[in-house]
């Protein structure tokens, strides 16, 4: 799990590549490294740390070179550190590499026999080796590297570079994500599009098994494996580079909090047909006949677009009356499941890349089901390896918090459950005009809710210091409140945990008392009275509770110490705008903590690792 950058062309590489890492750095972000040609040699640079840490080492000396490779790093074999950094160099062949190669330990041994010295603990330093062995025995750069990828077993993007050609640049991929940008007279290779994207918007998506060579004078592409040459054509990327930047906010989270109205109204765009009462399921790929014979959905997914696989399961089996199992997709890989036939799994991640959601996707695909993936990044490996697709359009998530990702797919599955139950006539073409205006209405509401912050923060601010919290919801609600407890407990290193709140006299109600805050989701909803009741509890054991609830409910004032209050919607978007507070609450929560909150400790946005 790491970001690497490329760069040819003829303007000096290294501000270049620093950028490129800077925009990179939510894939990995414990020590970085670039590697550039000037007019010494081969030059090096690496240390532990952060991408600042790497521009504060190399300030003032004056580095030059038109071509070069970058890498921010996410420690998988070796600890972080200078030594383990990337760029990997051997002889004049210096590499990058995000993935893992599990046949390293055997490469590693048998290069050593044939006197190859070894200088960090890595998997990577493996291909340098091999790829120099070849550039040994006479070949070039382009050839001695199809040669070393024979050996490689695992998942690679890789960019090479190459002190005896130093007017190329190789880059290849499998398993991980790499693009290239095709500049005017420069081109760049990257993990993802925000690296070079103020330099041009037309990107060329690798495939598995493609390699490219990239001179000054243009890319040539292909199959590795096949030995034969492709063409691809470049694709114009929408998205603006200040859209990928911070936007003037304190932080990515914040900034994608508020970008959930755009976001949200992005991914309904065009999908609506109300005259025809239909979701326009163009891109979708997978038939009508499939959905109206569909008997089983899976819903698969980590971390919190697993939060919305839980969601998706009661809009879907409500709507549509299809049954549905939701599954963390580390577990699904590996527990056997039995998928009768006309079964669909729904894969649902952001990234496209978790290497779990990707396994248990393609073992899904081995026991003959269909597979639908909804995910945020076009051009990721779910996707293009799944039967039908359905992209949130959130524009790139920086901060490792996912937030306008969440909601995004809270939206497409609310349309999808609306499609399917229309297909299978379970709504009327009334119900679905209904439940499309509501839609229509959202991104408003979402602005509305946005409104809450200062309340939030004043919360926030009088329960900074405690230890623990504890989340309550009921019915679609209850993994609302298992996202509020993730979110705070992964940006605020506060323990919270997520109850169904007709469980709390199950155990969680013998915690309850001063010093643990109780937030409650109290949305005007046929279980209200319900959660009411667990507010009561909870209020007459001491303890303190938030409430959420909807505008003009005022039974639950008297129940809570602190209520923030949110527009009205149906049944199935609640979901969606009491996120909001929630999310808000976490941010606001680690600010004042003086947490990381776009990188918190240990974790990362895309972890393509088991
Ligand atoms: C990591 C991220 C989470 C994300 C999860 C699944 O844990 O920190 O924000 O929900 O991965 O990622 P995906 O890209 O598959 O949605």
């Amino acid at each position: 799990m790491c970001g690497i950058i490329g760069y040819i062309g003829n303007k000096n590489a290294i501000p270049i590549l620093i950028n490129g890492l800077k925009r990179l750095e939510y894939r990995g972000y414990d020590s970085a490294g670039i590697s550039f040609i000037g007019s010494n040699g081969i030059g090096v640079r690496r240390c532990a740390g952060k991408i600042k840490d790497l521009e504060s080492s190399i300030r003032g000396q004056r580095l030059r070179g038109i071509i070069g490779v970058g890498h921010t790093r996410w420690a998988t074999h070796g600890r972080p550190s200078e030594r383990n950094a990337h760029p990997h160099r051997a002889g004049g062949i210096v590499v990058v590499h995000n993935g893992i190669i599990e046949n390293y330990f055997e490469l590693r041994e048998a290069l050593k026999k044939n006197g190859h010295v070894f200088t960090s603990e890595t998997d990577t330093e493996v291909i340098c080796h091999l790829i120099l062995s070849y550039t040994k025995k006479g070949h070039g750069l382009e050839e001695a590297t199809k040669k070393a990828l024979k050996h490689l077993q695992g998942a690679y993007a890789i960019g090479i570079i190459s002190e005896s050609e130093p007017d190329r640049l190789v880059a290849v991929k499998n398993d991980s994500p790499l693009v290239i940008g095709m500049g005017r007279g420069e081109y760049f290779i990257a993990s993802d599009i925000p690296a070079f994207l103020r330099y041009t918007k037309d990107v060329i998506i690798l495939d598995n098994g493609e390699m490219a060579t990239i001179t000054r004078n243009g890319v040539e592409i292909s199959d590795v494996f096949r030995d034969k040459p492709v063409k691809k054509k470049p694709v114009r990327i929408t998205w603006s580079p200040s859209m990928a930047e911070k936007g003037g906010y304190r932080h990515f989270m914040l900034k994608e909090i508020y970008e959930q109205p755009r976001a949200i109204a992005d991914t309904i765009r065009g999908r609506l047909s109300l005259e025809k009462a239909e979701v326009n399921l163009n891109e979708f790929s997978l038939k009508e006949t499939l959905l109206k014979k569909l008997n089983k959905i899976f819903l698969v997914a980590c971390g919190t677009s697993w939060h919305a696989a839980l969601v998706g399961k009661y809009m879907i089996e409500d709507m549509a009356r299809v049954p549905c199992e939701v599954d963390i997709a580390s577990e699904f890989r590996y527990r056997k499941p039995i998928i009768p036939r006309g079964s669909l799994v729904i894969v649902i991640t952001q990234s496209g890349e978790t290497a779990d959601t990707l396994a248990a996707q393609r073992e899904a695909k081995r026991l003959g089901a269909k597979v639908l993936s909804i995910c945020n990044v076009i051009g990721s490996t779910s996707p293009r390896e799944a039967d039908g697709v359905f992209f949130t359009h959130s524009g790139p998530e920086i901060g490792v918090a996912s937030t306008k990702a969440f909601t995004t797919q809270l939206t497409a599955l609310y349309l999808f459950s609306i499609a399917l139950a229309k297909v299978r006539g379970a709504l009327t073409a009334g119900a679905v005009r209904e439940l499309f205006t509501d839609l229509l209405q959202l991104p408003e509401k979402v602005e509305e809710a946005l409104r809450v912050n200062d309340t939030v923060l004043k919360i926030a601010k009088k329960f900074r210091h405690v230890r623990d919290f504890l989340y309550l919801g009921r019915g679609i609600n209850y993994p609302i409140a298992l996202e509020g407890a993730l979110k705070l407990k992964e940006i605020s290193y506060i323990h919270a945990e997520g109850y169904p709140a007709g469980e709390m006299k199950h155990g969680p109600i013998a915690l309850i008392d001063n010093n643990m805050p109780v937030l409650a989701l109290a949305p005007e909803d046929s279980v209200l009275e319900k959660i009411i009741s667990n507010m009561e509890e909870v209020k007459t054991r001491g303890g303190k509770v938030i409430a959420v609830a909807s505008e003009g409910n005022s039974k639950v004032l008297s129940r809570a110490s602190h209520v923030v209050l949110m527009p009205r919607t149906n049944y199935y978007l609640t979901p969606i705008i009491f996120t909001i507070p929630l999310h808000l609450l976490a941010y606001h929560m680690a600010v004042l903590r003086k947490c990381n909150v776009d990188q918190p400790r240990n974790l990362a946005k895309s972890v393509t690792v088991e």
